[in-house]
């Protein structure tokens, strides 16, 4: 099978790492890809967003499925696209992909489905807004209703910054149109995972969950990221808290979509919050986190390629998926400067002495090759992923990796993993 994966982050690395072991591949391509997607892949020099082009590509290079790795394709309608051209996309259409692209889209399917989540409301008066905000009190979250790159929440731990957030989403419109509208949500408190199904618009399998480190700092402090690392299985989801979370949220959200006619197919994550009430959603996302693939992919057994054709045909019913019995951990290596203004084009140096840790994985996100060089090109650049027979054993061996990567202008948090092992 000829396949393309479309997106250049470490989250598609993974992807085109786990597809380029299937013996079902005999082409793979990865739209636009970076460095370390060129030892797997052939790159295409197409962004991510030029769907015309992506359509010309496939049906000139008769691709049999297209991965799409990031939403932003998705809701700009990849998938739709793909469709009509008569090519398999693994992603949801541009309607099932609003459950990322709008909040208030999401808890409504909430409300309809009677899916656990936090207390809403929707505004689009910021006045309406602030007194909304003084009648609960704080702590408080509020959200910018449209897509905004991880940039549009804050959880407010006082009126005052509540006041700052609807003042900065509403009237200054730093997000420019996401903002114009805004979710205001009650406050939840636990333990946060990431949650994973793959779904075929009326069935869906569990494809693992993790724990990811949103914070840019040590003990989870400083602003958010896109992710700094993450560990797969998460000990406080246990397999019962799992089942519980594919009953009552995934797949009540499966079938609502398909009762408005528009099912859902592809990878649903569900941002889970364990609270002391029962697991609740905090949101849902339409494809793979960035990085829980680097860490999830790796402990996949089963080939990827051909669960990722049946949940586009609509035959996951009878499908199943082996793991592989061991954990992972990954270690994000970002750019000095992030999330803020990272520093651009910082050698990094060779990577094999990291790759030649046993059990250590390198996945490149942010790296271009200058002058020969690999070099970073901000942000978050590599997510290095350690396997063992337990957390520890691959705790051991992501940072025994990461710590032979020669780049100073790089950093990373040395506690990935604390909330199920300790510091
Ligand atoms: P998002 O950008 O939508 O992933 O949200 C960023 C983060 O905000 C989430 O990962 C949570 O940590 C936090 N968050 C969002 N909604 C809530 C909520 N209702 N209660 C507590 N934390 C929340
Ligand atoms: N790591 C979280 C995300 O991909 O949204």
């Amino acid at each position: 099978m000829r396949v393309l994966v479309v997106g250049s982050g470490g989250r598609e690395h993974a992807l085109c790492w786990a597809l380029a072991a299937s013996p079902l591949l005999t082409k793979l391509f990865c739209a636009p890809g970076n460095p370390g997607t060129a030892k797997l892949a052939e790159n295409v020099p197409i962004g991510v967003l030029d769907i015309a082009a992506l359509v010309a590509f496939a049906r000139d290079n008769e691709i049999d499925l297209v991965v799409p790795g990031p939403e932003a394709p998705l809701v700009a309608g990849i998938a739709d696209a793909m469709g009509l051209a008569g090519i398999a996309c693994c992603g949801p259409s541009a309607a099932a992909a609003r459950l990322e692209g709008s909040k208030s889209f999401t808890k409504e399917i909430c409300d309809a489905a009677g899916i656990p989540t936090a207390l809403w409301e929707r505004f689009d008066d910021p006045h309406a807004a602030r007194e909304f905000v003084r009648r609960r009190g704080a702590p408080i979250v509020i959200k910018a209703d449209g897509l905004a790159a991880g940039k549009g929440v804050v959880v407010a731990a006082s009126v005052a910054e509540a006041d700052d957030a609807i003042a900065d989403f509403m009237e200054h419109r730093k997000l420019g149109e996401a903002g114009t509208s805004v979710v205001i949500e009650e406050c939840l408190v636990g333990d946060e995972i990431s949650l994973f199904a793959l779904c075929d618009g009326t069935n869906a399998l569990p494809l693992g969950a993790a724990q990811d480190h949103k914070r840019v700092g040590e003990g989870d402090t400083g602003p958010n990221t896109g992710g700094m690392g993450a560990y797969s299985p998460p000990p406080a989801l246990s397999p019962a808290l799992e089942a519980d979370a594919m009953a009552r949220i995934i797949r009540p959200a499966l079938a609502e979509l398909a009762k408005q006619g528009t099912p859902f197919r592809g990878i649903l994550f569900a941002g889970l919050m364990l609270t002391a009430d029962g697991v609740k959603l905090i949101e849902f996302n339409v494809r793979f986190g960035d990085p829980e693939a680097e860490c999830l992919l790796p402990r996949l057994q089963s080939d990827l390629l051909p669960a990722l054709m049946a949940a586009c045909d609509g035959e996951l019913a009878d499908f199943s998926l082996v793991w592989r019995p061991v954990a992972a951990l990954t270690v994000v290596l970002a750019a000095r400067g992030y999330p803020g203004t990272p520093e651009k084009h910082a050698p990094i140096g060779s990577l094999s002495d990291a790759e030649a840790v046993p059990g250590a994985l390198v996945f490149q996100s942010g790296t271009e090759v200058l002058g020969g060089a690999l070099v970073s090109l901000g942000g978050r650049v590599l997510a290095i992923t350690g396997t063992g027979s337990d957390l520890d054993a691959a705790r051991k061996a992501a940072y025994a990796a990461a710590r032979r990567v020669a780049a100073p202008a790089l950093f990373y948090r040395r506690d990935i993993g604390w909330r199920a092992l300790g510091k």
